[in-house]
């Protein structure tokens, strides 16, 4: 249905039918999903299963989210109709094809085998630390196939709660534009946006503000062009995040979700400088990623064994890269942090007044 028929249709259901609803959404999603997890990790001989102690430390975290994501419609931060918008018919025909990557994909895990690009690519476009099969997938980001199954894929790892983490990033914005902006309409910039779920979400909430997506794969930005083909006021552009089109102040909010942990260190800063850059005097940033060591010692069992089986190679390195710490050595105001599931929001501010 379409997001404003969900809406109108929401309208008319008692809040606690809806919240049922969605909780049984998610069930549906969740646990099938965790066991074909289960299964593909037994197949691709992948070790060290959660013993019962870390499954239930991570579902309490997953059950905050729900919980807060319904907080988050009586606040009335977004519509309820944003808890229905995933593409169920679009994941359900991809399964097979997502399923049928398997034995290559398990066959890379194997061999280490981080290289194999597409041919055809003119791979020096890109810096060396992206030139890779990220999670293993074929063709890295390389390619409009890879792009085509990214999200069910994203679903998959996290058993139907990837939008609903990226929803996470919202709020703050929300509270962002009540505020005042530079023009009659706020620029919201979302910087690595992939497909443009998270555009998708903004421009869908934000329809009466002015929506700019950034990344480095064009073939993600096709598929991101065909998500937001409704959403009249969202622009995309393949560039690199470390040295983005944009004049300096340009934004009233920039925001990122997923982006750090890929990055290796320097990179990590250099985009956050380009952030800032961006990002007008009194502007504010809202950065969601993993969580990091030290936020969520109960997660580390499930920290640990991500890399190495989704190939993250610069994941360990940021897991102690406090991500804070990167924002204020670059000259942002933390405001605020707050916990998604396996992911964290953290937002901050460009000082207004700057010596
Ligand atoms: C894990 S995905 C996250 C995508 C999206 N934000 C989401 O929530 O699904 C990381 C994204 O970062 C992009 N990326 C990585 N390095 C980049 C860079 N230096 N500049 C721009 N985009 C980059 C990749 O192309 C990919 O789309």
């Amino acid at each position: 249905m379409e997001p404003a028929k969900t809406a109108r249709a929401l309208a008319r259901v008692p809040l606690p039918v809806t919240h049922a609803a969605y909780r049984v959404q998610q069930a549906t999603l969740h646990y099938p999903l965790r066991a074909l997890q289960g299964v593909l990790r037994r197949l691709a001989r992948q070790g060290g299963e959660a013993d019962t102690a870390h499954i239930a430390q991570a579902q309490a975290r997953y059950v905050a989210l729900l919980k807060q994501e319904i907080d988050n419609v009586e606040a009335g931060h977004y519509g309820a109709e944003l808890l229905f918008q995933l593409p169920m018919a679009d994941y359900a025909r991809g399964l097979p094809r997502l399923l049928s990557e398997m034995p290559a994909l398990f066959k890379r895990y194997r061999a280490g085998d981080w290289r194999s690009l597409p041919e055809g690519v003119e791979l020096s476009r890109y810096p060396a630390y992206y030139r890779r099969t990220f999670h293993w997938q074929r063709d890295g980001y390389l390619s409009r196939r890879s792009a085509e199954l990214y999200d069910l894929g994203v679903e998959l790892v996290f058993t139907g709660s990837g939008d609903v983490m990226r929803r996470q990033v919202i709020p703050p914005i929300a509270q962002a534009l009540a505020g005042p902006c530079r023009g009659p309409a706020c620029k919201i910039l979302d910087v690595a946006c992939g497909t443009g779920r998270t555009l998708l979400q903004l421009a869908r909430t934000f329809p009466e503000h002015d929506l700019y997506g950034l990344d480095l794969s064009p073939y993600y930005l096709q598929v991101a062009r065909e998500v937001l083909a409704e959403a009249p006021n969202v622009s995309l552009v393949a560039e690199n995040a470390e040295a983005m089109p944009f004049r300096d102040q340009h934004f009233d909010v920039v925001t990122s979700t997923f982006l750090f942990h890929e990055l290796p260190r320097a990179a990590r800063r250099a985009v956050l400088r380009e952030m800032f850059r961006v990002l007008r005097p009194g502007g504010t940033v809202v950065i969601e990623d993993s969580v990091q060591r030290s936020d969520a010692p109960e997660l580390a069992f499930f920290l640990g064994r991500f890399p190495e089986e989704l190939h993250e190679p610069f994941y360990a390195d940021y897991l102690q890269d406090d991500l804070q710490t990167v924002m204020r050595e670059v000259g942002f105001e933390v405001e605020g942090e707050a916990p998604a599931f396996m992911a964290k929001v953290v937002t901050g501010r460009r000082p207004s007044a700057e010596t």
